[in-house]
């Protein structure tokens, strides 16, 4: 185990977990990586630490470059476990190191989970120097914890934005010159869509903060380091916190006989018609995560949902759970589905996308048993109306 270089005396000493398919419910088919950076200066610095079961190999990575026991200071940028989980058997052998994180929730948060440790809790703009080298420290509470804060590594010009700007995608490359760049901006657009979005105004407040800073490299704690691809990746979060939609639609639903997904087609017909670009998702094969990454730049969202035994599908349900944690801005919904008896579901879904900052573009469409080729024309008028009505009036 290698550690990569950066710049002159800057080292990428993190780890690679090509395996890591779920986040805590963020499906992640390319893996992902826990970056970790080495500053060799007077003082031996590391930037956060990794997950705890890949401590060895973060160890191994620095003892290719400097004996570990000679680390001064831990900076912890963000007290989420994937990126401090390590810091006990890391402190096992750097006896002597300081651990530098956030005034306030970085200390509570680490001590909840590490309990008492030579903590020193910086504030907004304090100052540490390392030598030739100076780490200014930013908050930027809630993107996406409390705790987190960005450090700023002056004359390099590097930014350490811990989950800000990263991706989970476990690759060999470690810049955005070496890897497959379209795959790196899909997966942080997943990643934002998954882990920041619903904190759009706080990642606002922390971009116009980095707008003022001279930034050559941002190292995130997840997936490539960007060197040459820094304004892209910032326009686009500037575009993602804004919750900037576009003229694309989400269709969500699930399906027993097929009658719920006749009337998601039926629904795509009238989007169609009406110039929008509709994209069906049935959950038996979509997974949440995606869906969710697609579904946050469209300003309309429809959601289908047979009724099954008095309720939604539980796939239904799932879905609409994670999106009601993550929807980043406000929507038009629509709520459908179809029944036998009984027919609760489309009412169900209608009051899960109410409580998710979602308004209603129409009443819950519904239909017993095996829709006619008529009410299926009937739904698509219905809806095709209802998108007019309300372009009208915007
Ligand atoms: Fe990658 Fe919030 O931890």
């Amino acid at each position: 185990m290698q550690a990569v270089k950066i710049s002159e005396n800057i080292y990428w000493v993190g780890a690679i977990d090509w395996n890591l398919r779920n986040f805590h419910g963020y499906e992640t088919e390319k893996g992902s990586t826990y970056n970790a950076y080495l500053i060799l200066d007077e003082k031996i610095t590391l930037i956060d630490t990794v997950k705890e079961p890949f401590a060895s190999e973060m160890i191994a990575r620095i003892s290719s470059v400097i004996d570990p026991a000679k680390i001064d200071i831990v900076v912890c940028n963000h007290a989420e476990p994937d990126h401090s989980g390590a810091l006990p058997a890391l402190l096992k052998i750097a006896k002597n190191a300081k651990i530098y994180t956030a005034f306030g929730a970085g200390i509570k948060d680490l001590t909840a989970y590490y309990g008492e440790l030579p903590y020193v809790g910086v504030k907004n703009g304090e100052t540490l120097s390392l030598g030739k080298r100076t780490l200014t420290f930013v908050p930027t509470p809630m993107v996406h914890w409390p705790d987190n804060m960005v450090s700023f590594l002056t004359p390099e010009n590097i930014l350490f934005s811990n989950d800000a700007f990263g991706q989970h995608y476990a690759s060999d490359e470690r810049t955005d010159t070496e890897c497959d760049l379209p795959e790196a901006f899909i997966q942080a657009r997943k990643y934002y869509a998954n882990i920041v979005q619903p904190y759009g105004m706080q990642t606002a407040k922390a971009l116009s903060v980095c707008a003022d800073l001279p930034i050559e490299t941002i190292c995130p704690s997840h997936g490539i380091v960007w060197t040459k691809h820094i304004p892209q990746i910032l326009s686009l979060y500037n575009d993602w916190s804004k919750g900037t939609q576009d003229d694309t639609v989400a269709i969500v639903f699930d399906t027993m006989w097929h009658s719920t997904e006749a009337m998601a087609h039926a629904i795509e017909t009238a989007f169609l018609n009406a110039g929008f670009k509709p994209r069906l998702y049935n959950l038996h094969y979509c997974n949440n995560s995606d869906i969710i990454a697609d579904a946050m730049s469209c300003k309309y969202i429809a959601v289908g949902s047979p009724t099954l035994n008095n309720n939604m599908m539980p796939s239904v349900a799932s879905f609409l759970t994670y999106f009601k944690g993550l929807n980043g801005n406000k929507k038009k919904f629509i709520a459908f589905g179809s029944y036998g008896w009984g027919g609760q579901s489309p009412d169900q879904v209608f009051e899960a996308l109410s409580a998710c900052k979602c308004e209603p573009l129409l009443p819950a469409i519904r239909l017993a048993y095996k829709p006619s080729e008529d009410q299926l024309k009937k739904i698509t008028e219905d809806v095709q109306s209802a998108i007019q009505a309300e372009q009208e009036n915007n």
